[in-house]
């Protein structure tokens, strides 16, 4: 602060209040006063109050990215439910967390994402498809990997029309049906319990292909 009010005091009182908000503007220590310049926890975030155990980060133009690593199944979905939240979102993720059990129909309200990873969420058990496809039109990768799901409903990929990667690794996921993507570029799926592969995918633009053991 001192640093702050020499520098005004140094220039005349003309100039006085348009530099210490120039100088607020070069330093951006003082998220609350003009957020909109300084990234994180800034609108279009939430207030942080609002979602906490979650967090919201912004980065000009368009980054928004929200961490709900320490929180459970049901404070993600008061973070997401009953706060206004821009609608198009880029991350959503998850790591290393035992306390989400599930994301049932509904957990994102009305946010979409493009991408979407619960990685090390060792509890997670069920993932409700309507909560991928609430994404469908702008999700361009997916991961969900170290979990207990069992189940993956894999005909929801060839509605996923920009997903480029998807990533379901080290699951109790034991099948692999036949499926469609047109777009996707990435599957990895080790250590999954998958036993069996069909033969007639169609997945033309597939450039990064691991299946694991
Ligand atoms: C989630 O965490 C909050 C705060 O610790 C707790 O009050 C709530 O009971 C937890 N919910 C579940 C489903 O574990
Ligand atoms: C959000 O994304 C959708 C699908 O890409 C787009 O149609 C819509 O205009 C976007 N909305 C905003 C507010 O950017």
């Amino acid at each position: 602060m001192n640093l702050v009010f020499s520098l005004v005091e140094s220039i005349s009182d003309t100039w006085k209040t348009m530099g210490f908000w120039i100088f607020l503007l070069l330093t951006c220590n003082f998220l609350s006063l003009i957020p909109w310049t300084c990234g994180q926890e800034a609108y279009p975030c939430p207030p942080s109050e609002d979602i906490s155990p979650c967090s919201c980060e912004y980065d000009a133009p368009s980054f928004i990215s929200v961490d709900c690593t320490f929180a459970n199944t049901s404070q993600i979905i008061s973070a997401f439910n009953g706060v206004a939240w821009f609608p198009n979102l880029t991350n959503f993720y998850v790591w290393y967390n035992d306390w989400v059990t599930e994301l049932p129909e509904g957990v994102f309200g009305t946010v979409t994402f493009e991408r979407i990873q619960l990685n090390g969420v060792r509890n997670l058990n069920s993932v409700h498809p309507s909560v991928i496809l609430e994404s469908k039109d702008r999700l361009q990768q997916l991961l969900i990997c170290d979990c207990l799901l069992d189940h993956f409903q894999w005909d929801i990929l060839s509605q996923l029309t920009e997903l480029k990667f998807f990533g379901l690794c080290d699951s109790d996921v034991t099948d692999l049906p036949v499926f469609d993507s047109l777009i996707l570029e990435g599957l990895y799926l080790p250590g999954n319990r998958i036993s069996t592969f069909e033969a007639g995918w169609s997945t033309p633009n597939i450039k990064y292909l691991d299946m694991g053991a």
